[in-house]
């Protein structure tokens, strides 16, 4: 048990790091941030599918644009919560649309 103990201490800590972005000038695009990406996505394929998923036994479908509304009601539920920019969000579950939504929502909370 003490194994267990130190590998879960081993993934702890309390210090704030913030990722300097590393940009190859070889790159002809502007580097753009997750959000600006997911609403150039929305601005082109809004109305289009972004997920589908079984629910009761029937497809429930989401497209891009209900995935990035869903996402901005995540992030904003978040901060209501009292998550804290550069603060982390665990994610667990299985594989679907809610866990997507969480993890775009955590990084749109910042
Ligand atoms: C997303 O939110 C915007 C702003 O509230 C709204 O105008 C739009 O209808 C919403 N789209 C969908 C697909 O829910």
């Amino acid at each position: 048990m003490s194994t267990v103990v130190l590998k879960i201490l081993a993934l702890w800590t309390i210090l704030i790091h913030v990722v300097k972005l590393r940009i190859d000038h070889s790159c002809s695009q502007t580097p753009i941030t997750v959000h600006q990406m997911f609403k150039e996505t929305v601005d082109k394929y809004g109305p289009l599918n972004a997920m589908a998923s079984k629910k009761n036994g029937e497809w429930a479908k989401i497209t891009f644009a209900e995935y990035y509304n869903l996402s901005l009601k995540a992030a904003k539920s978040f901060l209501k919560l009292g998550l804290e920019r550069f603060h982390s969000v665990a994610i667990l579950g299985f594989n679907s649309p809610e866990w997507f939504i969480s993890a775009v929502g955590a990084i749109f909370a910042g």
